[in-house]
């Protein structure tokens, strides 16, 4: 970091999953579908699903307390909560403003951030901006997900994709040669439409007809998304790491938004990595939108496979579209 500017890394991570299962044999007695067609074009083979009470906030919060106590700071602490989704509690009050008075954060300003699947990493960003110009010391951002309320259960394009889930980061300073080397954010909203829930908004507030028509749904054009996922995952990882100054040499892990298996090897294969750097947890979760990398990243790092001084490459794509990949050297 240059100037009067400081480091930023991550403290402490946490996640959680909820209890309940779908796997895909429960999904051929839903949808005109079969497991062998969920694997060989998705990879995913169950998703957890939240039970009827339990909402994004209460995700967050297991996933928050527990990036906090391995982090070992205190909720009082905190400056700032960002919570990036999808699919918050409510329209407002935020679901962070939630999380927020849960924790007990009362110093903590706190709001919700919607970049769809790249929200985590556009949090990280806004949180890493504010640390290291020395406004905030620590701040904890959240993916957190309950797609399976927005997800229309007799639609087979959509409903065998998505899971839900929440993973958490605690950021704050670190040592000058370690923590966030670079991002790249980006956004096109020309492809607005690939990926959408039409109703229950501004244009279209909800109505009877609107759920009559199913509109309160997420829509998606899978094949354009496919393609441009397939694309900007790739250029934006390789624009981070020439924003940090490394090449796909130097890359140790790839932690990337799980969508697809597919769409994952043909990053890998782009940034000419192994499948044994590459973290993938979509066989398992499914899609958690921006759940994901904070999830995929907690279990790497349970399982004992991210050291201190690894290179890390984290790169998302959603809806919007929008787009993100963050390098992080490992470590405090
Ligand atoms: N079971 C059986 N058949 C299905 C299913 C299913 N669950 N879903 C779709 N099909 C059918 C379609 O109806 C279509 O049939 P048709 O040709 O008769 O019209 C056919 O399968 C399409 O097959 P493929 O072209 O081989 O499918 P593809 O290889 O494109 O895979 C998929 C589809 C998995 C959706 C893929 O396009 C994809 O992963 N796209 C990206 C999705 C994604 O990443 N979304 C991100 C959402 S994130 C967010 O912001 C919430």
């Amino acid at each position: 970091m240059l100037g009067h500017k400081r480091s930023v890394g991550i403290l402490g991570v946490g996640s959680t999953l909820p209890e309940n299962i779908i796997t895909n044999r429960d999904l051929e007695t839903m949808v005109d579908t079969s497991s062998e067609w969920i694997i060989s074009r998705t990879g995913i083979r169950e998703r957890h699903i939240a039970g009827p009470d339990i909402a994004t906030s209460d995700l967050s919060l297991t996933a928050g307390r527990q990036a906090l106590e391995r982090a070992g700071i205190e909720a009082q602490e905190l400056d700032l909560i960002i919570v990036a989704t999808a699919t918050p509690d409510m329209p407002f009050p935020s679901t962070a403003c939630i999380v927020q008075a849960a924790l007990g954060a009362n110093n903590a300003a706190a709001f919700d951030l919607e970049a769809a699947c790249s929200g985590f990493l556009y949090g990280v960003a806004v949180a890493e901006q504010f640390i290291s110009s020395k406004t905030y010391d620590t701040a904890l951002v959240i993916g957190a997900e309950t797609l399976s309320k927005i997800t229309n259960w007799s639609d087979r394009n959509t409903c065998v994709l998505f899971g839900d889930g929440a993973g958490a980061c605690v950021l704050g300073p670190v040592s000058n040669d370690r923590g966030i080397l670079s991002h790249y954010l980006g956004a096109d909203g020309r492809g607005k439409e690939l990926l959408q829930i039409r109703g229950g908004g501004s244009r279209k507030p909800t109505s009877i007809d609107t759920v009559r028509q199913k509109l309160h749904y997420i829509e998606m054009q899978g094949a354009e998304v496919y393609k441009f996922a397939v694309r900007i995952m790739g250029e934006a990882a390789l624009k981070a790491l020439q924003r940090s100054g490394l090449s796909r040499e130097d890359v140790d892990f790839l932690v990337p938004h799980q969508a697809n298996h597919r769409i994952i090897k043909a990053v890998a294969r782009r940034l000419r990595l192994p499948p044994e750097q590459v973290i993938v947890n979509v066989d398992r979760c499914g899609n958690m939108s921006a759940a994901s990398i904070p999830v995929a990243l907690d279990e790497a790092i349970i399982a004992g496979r991210i050291n201190a001084d690894d290179i890390l490459v984290l790169v998302a794509f959603g809806g919007g579209l929008t787009w993100g990949a963050t390098v992080i050297k490992w470590g405090t």
